[in-house]
């Protein structure tokens, strides 16, 4: 009697091929992002680099050609901060389907006082959660024309402690920064779980995941000049750091393994092992409360009003 081969253990320095396949990563010139679009490009993919910055995205993506041999990838405008302007992404891309994105960009600010995008939203709300929401609508009908795509989208340890205000979801009554980048993360997180529910319900092909990074320093991050440069110093005095922190290449395979692994189904969560900060990618039970769905609806409706698009 003959049986499948069993399935090899998941190795984030050994990546499944996904040739042919195309990933957008937004925020991919910096940071977590770069790591991603680096080790999605040494699989064969084509990555697009979703950036608010023309320079800087071409810094990452020459930067990316030196270390993959043959990276097929590209950079595309993308402001998440400009709701109106993330209509033209899709079309932008000049592709005929896309088979995931990876919601990465972000913004947190620690002081006050408090910020709003142009559009009049609070600024961390309004490009993290606002801005990824409005792009998987205009992203969809490309999602749905790829066999099974997947939206990953990036939360937080920070929002693990956070809970939602839905009568201030933008902080006007009560201000304060790290609060608000928690809260954020938050409802970024009930979105990618959220929008998992109702592909399910409506039957798409497409996939919801959610990943988060853990505890990504830039000083425990290998240098990729002119991209991010990381001084003797720097690595000497975050040492420390790195017993339970992690640079950003790590904070990356959450996300990367949320875009790759087969295993991976929709509404999962995935993040660093190592107590939730660093270390390899592995699976974690969804926290409480994001699985309470009348808080992700009345969320989705808030949502949807704010930027006038529906991505379920
Ligand atoms: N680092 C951590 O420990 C940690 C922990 C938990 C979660 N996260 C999450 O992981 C993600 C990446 O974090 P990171 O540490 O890599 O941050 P980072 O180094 O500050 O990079 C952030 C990226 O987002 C881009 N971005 C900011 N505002 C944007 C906008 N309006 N439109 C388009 N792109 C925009 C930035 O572009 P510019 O270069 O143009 O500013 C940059 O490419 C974020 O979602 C963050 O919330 C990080």
């Amino acid at each position: 009697m003959s049986s499948a081969p069993p399935t090899p253990p998941w190795s984030v320095h050994r990546l499944p091929r996904a040739d042919g396949r195309v990933f957008l990563v937004t925020g991919a010139n910096a940071g977590i992002g770069y790591f991603v679009a680096e080790q999605l490009s040494a699989t064969g993919a084509t990555v697009v680099l979703g950036s608010r910055n023309p320079a800087k995205a071409e810094a990452a993506a020459t930067s990316i050609r030196a270390h993959v041999a043959g990276a097929r990838v590209r950079a595309v405008r993308l402001d998440l901060a400009d709701l109106p302007s993330l209509r033209a992404v899709a079309e932008s891309l000049e592709v005929e389907r896309l088979d995931a994105v990876v919601h990465n960009a972000g913004v947190a600010l620690d002081d006050p006082p408090r910020e709003e995008t142009a559009g009049g939203h609070e600024l961390m709300f309004g490009t993290n959660h606002l801005g990824h929401f409005a792009l998987t609508g205009w992203l969809m009908p490309l999602l749905a024309a790829a066999p099974a795509a997947r939206v990953v989208t990036t939360g937080s340890f920070a929002a693990k402690s956070e809970r939602l205000d839905l009568d201030d979801l933008q902080s006007l009554q009560d201000y304060r920064p790290k609060r608000a980048y928690g809260r954020s993360k938050l409802a970024q997180m009930y979105f990618g779980v959220e929008l998992d529910r109702r592909l399910r319900a409506a039957g798409s092909s497409v996939a919801s995941v959610v990943a988060h990074p853990g505890g990504a320093l830039d000083s425990l991050t290998p240098s990729r000049p002119p991209v991010h440069v990381r001084t003797t110093g720097a690595r000497l005095s975050a040492a420390p750091a790195g017993l339970l922190l992690q640079g950003k290449h790590a904070g990356a395979w959450p996300a990367v393994r949320a875009v790759l692994d087969p295993s991976v189904r929709g509404g999962q969560l995935w993040g660093p092992r190592a107590f939730g900060l660093r270390g390899e990618p592995r699976r974690e039970p969804v926290w409480d409360h994001l699985a309470d769905g009348s808080v992700a609806a009345r969320l989705w409706d808030a949502s949807r009003d704010l930027t006038g698009v529906d991505p379920g």
